[in-house]
């Protein structure tokens, strides 16, 4: 295992389309790996995708089980994820580890329906709320060349500096 260099924005590779995985083999396992001890080597720590550290394949891992109260899927290697049904509209507070010095105040839909293969290409279908949807969404624009600054309504009044 190793923890990956992280792209940062404005890394042209972060605005580019990633492909879908199509070999479940070793080497997906070990990008897993190496995504998931790179997710928790930094701040907040709650998701990562493969685009990120310049592997331009549709993984991500999301695992929001360290945050208190809230529903979740523990840890998730989402293989080829796509969300299938979107429901309700609420603002939340996101950071991102290509983007370390802000946070913003992004819009998110409150529930989704979400589809995605494992390491080994099995498919799962998954309802999820909150933090975790959310985190998700985030995700998912990764793979799509999207980062949280694409989503905010207003830079101005969305984006502040990351207190640390
Ligand atoms: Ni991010």
């Amino acid at each position: 295992m190793a923890i990956l260099d992280v792209l940062t924005y404005p890394d042209p590779l972060l605005k580019q389309v990633a492909a879908p995985v199509t070999e479940f083999d070793s080497s997906l396992a070990r990008l897993a790996e190496d995504l998931e001890q790179t997710m928790r080597a930094g701040p907040g720590g709650v998701g990562i995708a493969a685009p990120q550290v310049g592997v331009l394949l549709r993984v991500v891992i999301v695992d929001v089980s360290s945050r208190p109260g809230i529903p979740n899927h523990g840890r998730l290697v989402l293989v080829n994820p796509e969300i299938q049904r979107w429901k309700g509209m609420v603002k939340g507070r996101e950071g991102c580890l290509s983007v370390p010095d802000f946070i913003g105040t992004v819009i998110r839909a409150e529930h989704i329906t979400l589809q995605a293969q494992d390491i080994h290409g099995g498919t799962q279908q998954y309802q999820m709320q909150g933090y975790e949807a959310r985190a998700v969404q985030h995700e998912v624009d990764h793979l799509d060349g999207l980062l949280f600054l694409d989503r905010l309504v207003s830079r101005h009044h969305d984006l502040k500096p990351r207190q640390s």
